[in-house]
């Protein structure tokens, strides 16, 4: 019997894969919904249904994915557009906006997932809620020399900040780019736009996980009657 949160998310993850058509450079997620995503799309190659297409990873777990699967890299140096991008997200709202990060790659997710003519989200049906923070802190990516102001300062505009430790690690989590992350606890967040620049603005932060307007298209993996659905 396999897990239910599982099956959502290979079938969300692989109906996605299904939409990139040859010839398409194509922004990969991370977390492991995508690697459902990653790893389809490599079937998809492998098989010849799918001819040319170029990966842009959004983080080291993913390109190690899309090499294990046999989709070839290229990098934003090389190319002048993207297609698509296909990620997944911690929360999602009713209006498309996310909460990413919760793999510390949300810095690479945000600058790639912009790119793309279109950004496609994969998520179980968990992720849905009707307001941002309700169920997840918002991550955010931070130069270590500034751990304490940039606390210091979210702590100021009502946030509960701590710093994301690493499992298995002693120490904090450090992401991709050297950097740490800190996830804040905020009460409600009411307007993610606003919020997103305004943490943006603190010396010292990279990037938060707060996602709005960017998203085209949010696929859901649910189950239904037994069996699963994409919505
Ligand atoms: C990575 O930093 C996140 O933005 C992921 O996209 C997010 O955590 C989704 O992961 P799962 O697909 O594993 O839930």
């Amino acid at each position: 019997e396999q897990d239910p949160v599982k099956l959502m998310k290979q079938q969300v993850g692989k109906a996605a894969a299904d939409r990139v058509q040859s010839g398409s450079i194509v922004g990969l997620g991370t977390g492991s919904t995508t690697a459902y995503t990653i790893q389809y799309l490599g079937e998809r190659l492998q098989s010849g249904e799918l001819k040319d297409i170029k990966g842009v990873p959004t983080s080291f777990q993913a390109s190690v994915l899309a090499k294990q699967y046999g989709i070839p890299l290229t990098t934003l140096d090389e190319i002048d557009h993207m297609d698509v991008a296909i990620d997944g997200a911690d929360e999602v709202d009713p209006n498309k906006n996310l909460i990413k990060g919760g793999g510390a790659a949300h810095t690479r997710e945000k600058i790639v997932d912009t790119l793309a003519d279109q950004f496609i989200v994969v998520v179980d049906s968990s992720k849905l809620v009707e307001k941002l923070g309700s169920t997840f802190l918002l991550p955010v990516e931070v130069l270590p020399l500034a751990i304490t102001p940039v606390m210091q300062k979210i702590e100021k505009l009502g946030g509960k900040p701590t710093l994301r430790m690493g499992v298995k690690k002693a120490g904090p989590v450090i992401t991709d780019q050297g950097n740490m992350v800190i996830d804040v606890k905020f009460d409600s967040i009411d307007n993610p736009a606003e919020l997103e620049q305004t943490l943006n603005n603190i010396p010292g932060v990279l990037e938060n996980g707060l996602f709005v307007g960017v998203a085209d298209l949010i696929l859901v993996g649910e189950i239904k009657d037994g069996k699963p659905l994409i919505r």
